[in-house]
């Protein structure tokens, strides 16, 4: 008989000291190679990049700010291979831009020049490029390959579910409020159980435009709406919409209303509600057009970890990425047939399981039990009216809901979080895992207990709120999908160890300089859950941190993860008088919690995956040496690592690693 662990004994690597220079470093017996680069073409005859400012055809570039990635095997005759660890379809986010590195000289200010605009906006969106392996995992990318595809900005797309169709997602160029022009901000993602990837809109509130004589034209509905999502900025990320163009996917970033009345050619007051999606891709099909899943609701969508299993509803667990937001998930109403998994019509598949269904928002209860409550429109109250929102917001609709899921969350009381950025979850267990990154506006009087944590009293940096984040995770009762109820612990709290060595209020998990990290973001489980007849689960995380970078870059580590419930109960001193209790999990140990990888300077290590094999690990390193200025750039990476030497003017450019492990064994056992 085969003896099935839950995890191995140890991780099969020794940890990773903290590192501040230039360069991506992992453990000995370990291989990193550079692959592709913000830039790098991704069409038969198009110039390589010269990284001066000069370059153009971004839509036919890699995009910049590597986030949330994904590998699909693909097969010899260019189809579905989900086992091939050779070929594949690397699909990957391009979650925002260094601006500055992007041209020749300082950006255009005033009016944008239109060229500058078209660039930046195409190195946000998603790249799907093609990689082989030339043998022995030496793997690079197909410039020429059919499959290759940027999604940027522009790209058309479709919505689908309740809210297609509703008048507020009506604009001028879909007067239907069926079609949209692009993604935006995508951040983190998920992959379906048919061979699809899921792009997730974050931080798109700020790319609008809005100014202050907008207000007195919106009704009050739509203003609360704009001010619950966060729609105030008076210039829009990089003012795209100052340039003089004709070009209306330009100039809907201003959504302002010019006169009460008017739905004029140059009216974008609904382009907002078009952003802050899941979108679905078919990364097989490069003809194929995305669709916007307005099921799952719409806020700063981080991601959107998929658990499909044997005779349960497919179930999606979605963070929403601010201060004080919510946990969501989405469940299927139909019930997962494996046949799916094959279907040539991935997209169908995803209406099947995308469009109808019931969106929720989690409640966590400070004994350890949580709840979901549905956001269905007839269960949900009206939220109620606040100092913010003097009349508070009934919804009319599903589609109201849909589209303003945070004001949903709000009524049916869903518990304020620490920001809550990626999903993941154990593919044994099924428990799921969220990281909290952190949140600077936790004061020691608004803990809850799975936000226990503020540094307003503790001796140590003066660092406020919850600078370093944690880790929570969920157990649904009955292990299914579809549960109502569930529990929790927090699995680890984020610290810098050299401030705070033993701490118990503020290193509850007892980190040390081996394996303490800051602001988790990025989280994953190995695909490869069954080697040598061993289950093993291990958990990556990945960190975005400004708070403990004067110690360390950002990193990914390793964890034995353990399990809901497997710790105890504590009592967290926040000072002052202010305690709150919560429910710890797993210890970290030197044996269940190593570090891995660190990047290079002033980078966000983000997005990852293996090749089903899980002997390739593929892994994001987003916006490095962005510090500088373009005569001193605050690095160089890639330069030094990808075959190319740094001169003291070379610009950096996210990019994307392959690690491999020198013996060609599984990474990280
Ligand atoms: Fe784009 Fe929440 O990180
Ligand atoms: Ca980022
Ligand atoms: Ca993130
Ligand atoms: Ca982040």
């Amino acid at each position: 008989t085969t003896t099935i662990r839950v995890s191995p004994a140890a991780l099969g690597f020794a940890a990773v000291a903290h590192f501040t220079g230039d360069a991506v470093v992992v453990p000995e017996g370990y291989t990193v190679t550079v692959v592709t680069r913000l830039g790098d073409p991704l069409a038969q005859g198009l110039a390589a990049y010269k990284n001066d400012g000069t370059d153009t055809d971004f839509d036919k570039r890699v995009g910049d700010h590597h986030d949330g990635l994904v590998y699909f095997g693909l097969s010899a005759a260019g189809g579905v291979d989900a086992a091939s660890s050779t070929r594949g379809l690397l699909v990957q986010n391009h979650e925002n831009i260094t601006q500055k590195y992007l041209h020749a000289a300082a950006p255009s200010t005033g009016a944008r020049l239109e060229a500058e605009v078209v660039k930046e906006m195409n190195c946000h969106g998603v790249s799907i490029v093609e990689y082989n392996d030339a043998g022995g995992r030496k793997w690079s990318y197909n410039q020429n390959s059919a499959f290759n595809r940027r999604i940027t900005p522009f790209t058309p797309m479709d919505f689908h579910g309740p809210a297609a169709g509703s008048a507020m997602l009506r604009t001028q160029y879909s007067p239907e409020g069926t079609r949209g022009r692009g993604t935006i901000n995508n951040c983190a993602n998920g992959m379906t159980g048919w061979n699809t990837y899921l792009t997730c809109e974050e931080n798109y509130a700020g790319y609008f435009r809005r100014d202050v004589s907008d207000d007195a034209l919106r009704t009050p509905r739509e203003l609360a709406s704009l001010r619950r999502n966060g729609v105030a900025s008076r210039t829009g990320s990089y003012s795209w919409s100052s340039a003089n163009t004709t070009n209306t996917a330009i100039k809907r970033w201003n959504a302002t209303i010019s006169s009460a009345t008017a739905t004029s050619a140059d009216d974008y007051r609904y382009e907002m509600n078009q952003m802050g999606w899941v979108v679905e891709i078919d990364p097989y099909n490069p003809n194929s057009t995305p669709r916007k899943r307005t099921a799952l609701g719409r806020f700063g969508h981080e991601g959107a970890f998929v658990r499909v299993a044997a005779d349960q509803k497919v179930g999606f667990y979605m963070g929403d990425d601010s201060g004080g937001e919510y946990l969501y998930k989405f469940v299927s109403a139909a019930t997962w047939a494996a046949a799916d998994a094959n279907a040539a019509d991935r997209l169908a598949i995803g209406d099947k399981y995308m469009d109808n269904g019931t969106l929720y928002a989690a409640v966590f209860n400070p004994d350890g039990t949580g709840a979901w409550k549905p956001l269905v429109y007839g269960q949900v109250p009206p939220r109620a009216p606040s100092t913010s929102y003097p009349d508070g917001y009934t919804f009319a609709d599903q589609a109201d809901i849909c589209v303003n899921t945070r004001f949903a969350g709000d009524a049916v009381g869903a518990t304020p979080m620490d920001r809550p950025e990626w999903t993941t979850g154990n593919p044994v267990t099924g428990e799921i895992y969220l990281t909290l990154t952190n949140n600077s506006g936790r004061s020691p009087t608004t803990t809850n207990a799975p936000n226990p944590r503020s540094y307003q009293n503790n001796p140590g940096t003066g660092s406020q709120g919850n600078p370093n984040g944690h880790i929570v995770r969920i157990r649904e009762d009955g292990d299914t999908t579809s549960a109502l109820t569930f529990r929790w612990d927090i699995y680890m709290f984020g610290v810098d160890s050299t401030d705070y060595p033993s701490n118990p209020n503020v290193n509850v998990s007892g980190l040390t300089p081996a394996n303490d990290f800051s602001s988790p973001d990025g989280a994953f489980f190995s695909r490869a859950t069954n080697v040598g007849g061993q289950i093993n689960p291990l958990l990556w995380i990945e960190t975005d941190d400004g708070a403990m970078t004067d110690r360390t870059n950002c990193m990914l580590l390793a964890a034995l993860p353990g399990h809901v419930g497997d710790g105890g109960a504590v009592t967290i001193d926040n000072g002052g008088g202010n305690t709150q209790g919560t429910i710890v999990g797993t210890k970290a140990t030197g044996a269940n919690l190593r570090r891995f990888l660190v990047g290079p300077v002033d980078c966000e290590i983000t997005g990852i995956d293996t090749t089903p094999d899980g002997r390739t690990m593929f892994v994001g390193v987003q916006h490095p040496g962005d510090s500088g200025t373009i005569a001193a750039p605050g690095g160089h990476w890639p330069a030094g690592q990808d075959g190319t030497t740094p001169t003291a003017t070379t610009r950096p450019r996210s990019a994307l690693v392959v690690i491999t492990k020198n013996d060609g064994g599984v990474i990280g056992l």
